[in-house]
């Protein structure tokens, strides 16, 4: 949307800063009443007391609604425009609304002097004080942003401008992916490279304070100092802290111990943690953001696939408890997620894999074209080929960022995402962790479309195609013969995501497509973890 839109009561500064806003973009000024006037061929005053305020304000609805038919346009307003129920919807429809708002004080020192302000001929301050309590609602209803001028210069009004607009504008990169969730917007950037802008975006997002990079002893040697030395070059602090790597440091021990870190070193509630790893890190370290002075910013940069197109993405932040897995946590959404496929090269090839699981998992569930492409591209996208990987995982992150942003706290379609997971779970427990995640989703999967197959919910053939595809990128798709099957059943009962003792399982009906059933019978459950245990195929 190429547009802005400048509302507030007369004397805020909208013609001053309009100008110049426009100027500074290199776009078209419309100022409204200019144009009722030229339109009129009289003055507003004259307009009003010989046809009358309805009349003015028809005329005023129109050039709206044609300026609004423009782009690249800064729209100055008058002040009473939002009075109108229809000109409010255009505003908030077709502009980024920005509403200037001063004192009462401040408006009547501007105005004095002026002769053409009609509404106001009587008494400024009553009228002003009045009109400010009347509309101040309504232009809140409709501001995409709001900047109390009092004390800005007009420079630093329109750079407050435009930094709301850049933040909140639409993706304008094709390859920029925007989450939208109650707790928080943000754009997820996936690609060879991208991690290249982290100081310009950190700019945008306006994080002016300290930044504190949160990794593991194996990602940070490997691709630390290029962030470090990127935001350093760019005149930002930046301290970095390793914890441990791998699931089991995933725990309220370590925590403590970077809270420790942040907190000696006098931690501001207007810094940001930066999270570079894969999802061990993007859990805890997004957990302390959640938590830590009760919550700052956090960036996720993930460095595994697997952490890419799932973890980093949606806002679930936690740590693991002895009890069982991610038992402690926050929902804590990031300011930005960047995916730079740069990092895999050194990740070993076998977690690559089971990484990928979790992408073909989002082509089964929600994107056919997605798992298409997977299965053609499998060879290229396991040996890291470029523009590929970057493209595949941005894919499969942007079926992560549409679900999410339409469940942010898992009420409804979050649910899909759990598609492979119920069986899975079970498996990589019984494994005692050999198995990894994406893998045990693997096999997961297969059994998951199996009870779909059986129900007469699935075809076959499509359990097949879900096969090959697995195998291509090297991932199991039986359950190890060193596994108890019964025990696996008995798993699946105490597992988390159970409602009320039924398990809800997220079946396939077609490739692209899943539905929740809760009357899977135990017995079908046991005979499929047989099959799945047994078969060659
Ligand atoms: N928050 C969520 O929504 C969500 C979703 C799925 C999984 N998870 C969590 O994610 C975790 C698993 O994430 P993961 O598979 O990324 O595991 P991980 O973070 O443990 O990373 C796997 C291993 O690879 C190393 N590594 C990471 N990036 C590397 C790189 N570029 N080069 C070399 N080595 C690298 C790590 O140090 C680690 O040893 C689990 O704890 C799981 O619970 C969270
Ligand atoms: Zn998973």
């Amino acid at each position: 949307m190429q547009r802005i839109a400048l509302i507030g009561l007369s004397g805020s500064g909208k013609t001053t800063v309009g100008q110049l806003l426009a100027q500074t973009l290199g776009w078209n000024y419309i100022d409204i009443d200019q144009q009722v006037e030229a339109q009129a061929q009289q003055p507003i005053t004259e307009i009003i007391t010989q046809a009358g305020e309805a009349a003015f304000r028809r005329l005023e609805s129109q050039a709206l609604t044609a300026a609004l038919s423009e782009t690249n346009v800064v729209i100055a307003t008058g002040g009473g425009i939002v009075e109108d129920p229809a000109n409010r919807e255009r505003l908030r429809e077709s502009a980024f609304t920005v509403w200037l708002h001063a004192p009462v004080g401040s408006l009547v020192q501007r105005l004095a002097g002026t002769t053409d302000r009609p509404l106001l001929a009587d008494g400024p301050e009553a009228r002003l004080s009045q009109m400010l309590s009347r509309r101040a609602p309504l232009y809140a209803a409709i501001a995409d942003w709001m900047l109390a001028t009092k004390r800005l210069s007009t420079t630093q009004v329109v750079d407050e401008i435009l930094r709301g607009y850049r933040l909140q504008r639409p993706a304008a990169d094709p390859a920029e992916l925007r989450v939208t969730t109650p707790g928080g917007s943000y754009t997820v950037h996936a690609g060879h490279g991208v991690l290249d802008e982290l100081p310009g975006w950190i700019e945008r997002l306006g994080l002016r304070g300290k930044l504190w990079l949160i990794s593991d002893t194996t990602v940070f040697p490997l691709h630390g100092e290029r962030v470090c030395r990127l935001l350093r070059d760019s005149g930002r602090t930046v301290q970095a802290h390793a914890i441990p790597a791998g699931e089991q440091y995933k725990n309220l021990a370590t925590v403590s111990q970077v809270y420790g870190w942040l907190l000696e070193q006098s931690v501001e509630r207007g810094d940001a943690i930066l999270a570079l790893g894969g999802g061990v890190v993007g859990d805890l370290a997004g957990f302390v953001a959640a938590s830590v002075l009760r919550g700052i910013a956090v960036i996720q940069l993930p460095t595994t696939v697997l952490a890419m197109v799932d973890s980093a993405i949606g806002g679930k932040t936690g740590v693991d408890h002895a009890v069982g897995k991610n038992l402690i946590g926050a929902f804590h959404q990031p300011a930005l997620v960047l995916a730079d496929t740069s990092m895999l090269p050194t990740l070993d090839a076998a977690e690559r894999a089971a990484g990928w699981a979790e992408a073909i998992k989002h082509g089964v569930i929600g994107d056919a074209e997605l798992f298409a492409e997977l299965k053609r591209h499998a060879r290229a996208v396991l040996s890291l080929q470029e523009p590929i990987t970057g493209t595949l995982i941005r894919r499969a992150a942007a079926h992560k960022v549409q679900v999410v942003s339409g469940d942010e706290r898992e009420h409804g379609g979050r649910i899909m995402l759990n598609y492979g997971h119920t069986i899975g779970h079970a498996i990589e427990i019984e494994s005692g962790f050999t198995l990894r995640h994406g893998e045990a989703v693997a096999i997961g999967m297969m059994a998951a479309g199996l009870i779909a197959v059986k129900l007469g919910l699935f075809d076959a053939a499509a359990l097949d195609e879900q096969r090959e595809v697995l195998a291509a990128f090297g991932l199991p798709t039986r359950i190890p013969a060193t596994i108890d099957a019964q025990r696996v059943l008995q798993r699946i009962g105490s597992d988390k995501k159970v409602r009320s003792k039924r398990v809800r399982w997220v079946l396939p009906t077609q490739i692209g497509a899943t539905i929740v059933r809760d009357d899977v019978p135990l017995e079908l459950v046991a005979e499929v973890i047989a099959e799945t245990q047994a078969s060659e195929a």
